[in-house]
């Protein structure tokens, strides 16, 4: 192939390496904890079909177009843009694509460590055993008085956030691979343990008609943003993660499979915790949109309460939840890190330092909107709820439109078809998808959404 460049981080040591590290960065709380709660406040299988049209349509090909573009530049996301802008003679200013996703993964980073902390709060929940003996009512109120509470919230963010930093600190080799080898496939088994149990409840039949049988009158402009903005999420799109990540990705491996292989996981685990998780909702009349982001941790532990060995099993899973979240979070940090470390010559250890402390202290303004800020609205949404609604709704599909033009029109065929080693059909759906069905169906449901148009 032609790119010749090595990277200074280091390099995967497998196929099966990447796709399990790319596969950790993409299923975490996206999947478990913000795909059920988008579906439950979007209209239930409206918001699911939109999602999936959205993976399938803009996800797989962005995706792809920047696995390619992170293993041909071969450097962080800002200066893989930049060097490829450079070799297919265009403006350098495509750099700021980069710099956008190194900002939109950050400001994910801040609200991400605290939910992730909610994670690490009902480890020790489950550990305790607590759920055996509470009611319904007490689950509820047992997720209230975590929120309500910023003393617990701050410390249990800070926890994540230095495991994190930790990890990243240790490089490429040393921190990323271990962390995602073991733990993907237990999460996965996980999940599926919790399906068959949610098989035998009495709401599974509405659960099911719930998720997969859309009511067309749900789907508005606002479903359609929030589908759009969730698929790139949980692909872990828009923003330079998988960029970062492919340019650890060595030369003989075939790009179309891996995303292929990545994108299916991530849908599977994500329609997989629905199915778990909304047949235990309907079985004690819970309604969905009245359980907001606190979603799974007001449903599952009833369900671990009542099941047989359900303290174990609710234990494993919120470790592993967190695990999952751990693995998204290091991608999610990697990319700035990256770039301090080739921008300034900082050392790693001091680049996560500097990225994970900042986006701490952002974090403490998601946290507190959840509590003594609450009442603070801006443009209508807590501060929590901006973050969220800016970095996902907003700046992941644009740095993917961005991503998408970039592959589409203008990188060379040459050297988009050598480094995806594609060519036929394959290669014509690839660029049908990057060339226009990704950036005309994120800029139309942005101009309608945003402002009205159409
Ligand atoms: N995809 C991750 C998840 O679903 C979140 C993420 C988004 C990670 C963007 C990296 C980049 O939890």
């Amino acid at each position: 192939m032609a790119a010749n460049r090595t990277s200074i981080h280091g390099q995967w040591s497998s196929r099966w390496i990447f796709i399990l590290a790319a596969t950790g960065s993409a299923v975490g709380l996206g999947n478990i904890w913000r795909f059920p709660y988008e579906t439950a406040e979007n209209g239930g299988g409206a918001f699911v079909l939109v999602y999936l049209v959205c993976i399938a349509l803009v996800g797989l090909p962005v995706l792809m177009a920047e696995t390619m573009i992170g293993r041909r530049g071969r450097q962080s996301p800002i200066n893989s843009m930049k060097s490829l802008a450079e070799e297919e003679q265009c403006s350098r200013y495509w750099q700021l694509v980069g710099i956008f996703g190194v900002a939109a993964g950050f400001l994910i980073l801040t609200f991400y460590s605290v939910v992730a902390g909610w994670t690490l709060s009902y480890v020790f929940r489950a550990l305790s055993g607590v759920f055996s003996h509470s009611s319904v009512a007490q689950i509820q109120n047992m997720f209230a008085a975590l929120t309500s509470d910023p003393l617990r919230l701050l410390a249990w963010h800070t926890i994540f956030m230095a495991m994190t930093i930790v990890v990243i600190a240790r490089g490429v080799k040393g921190g990323l691979e271990q962390a995602v080898r073991f733990l993907m496939p237990v999460l996965f088994a996980l999940v599926l343990v919790l399906v068959c149990y949610s098989l035998t409840m009495p709401g599974l039949s509405q659960a099911i008609a719930y998720l997969f049988k859309p009511d067309f009158s749900q789907i508005n402009p606002g479903t359609i943003l929030s589908g759009l903005g969730h698929a790139f999420f949980t692909l872990s799109l828009g923003m330079g993660a998988i960029m970062a990540y492919g340019a650890y990705l060595p030369e003989h491996i075939s790009i179309p499979r891996a995303s292929l292989t990545i994108a299916a996981l991530d849908t599977c685990v994500a329609l997989l915790a629905g199915i778990a998780i909304f047949p235990i909702m309907f079985s004690y009349g819970l309604q969905p949109h009245e359980a907001g982001a606190g979603l799974i941790f007001k449903v599952l532990p009833i369900a671990f309460g009542k099941m047989p060995m359900g303290n174990i099993i609710g234990l494993l899973f919120f470790v592993l939840l967190m695990f999952a979240a751990w693995t998204s979070a290091i991608s999610l940090m990697e990319p700035a890190t990256a770039w301090l470390v080739e921008r300034k010559g900082l050392t790693r250890v001091r680049a996560a330092a500097y990225t994970g402390g900042l986006a701490w202290v952002l974090g403490i303004g998601s946290l507190l909107s959840l509590n003594l800020w609450s009442k603070v609205k801006l443009f209508g949404m807590t501060f929590f709820g901006l973050v969220e609604y800016l970095s996902v709704n907003i700046m992941l599909p644009l740095g993917g439109l961005l991503i998408a033009v970039f592959a589409g029109w203008f990188m060379s065929r040459a050297s988009t078809s050598d480094e995806l080693n594609l060519t036929g059909y394959g290669y014509k759906a690839w660029k049908l998808g990057v060339r226009f069905i990704a950036p005309l169906g994120v800029l139309l449901i942005m101009l309608h959404t945003l402002f009205g148009i159409f």
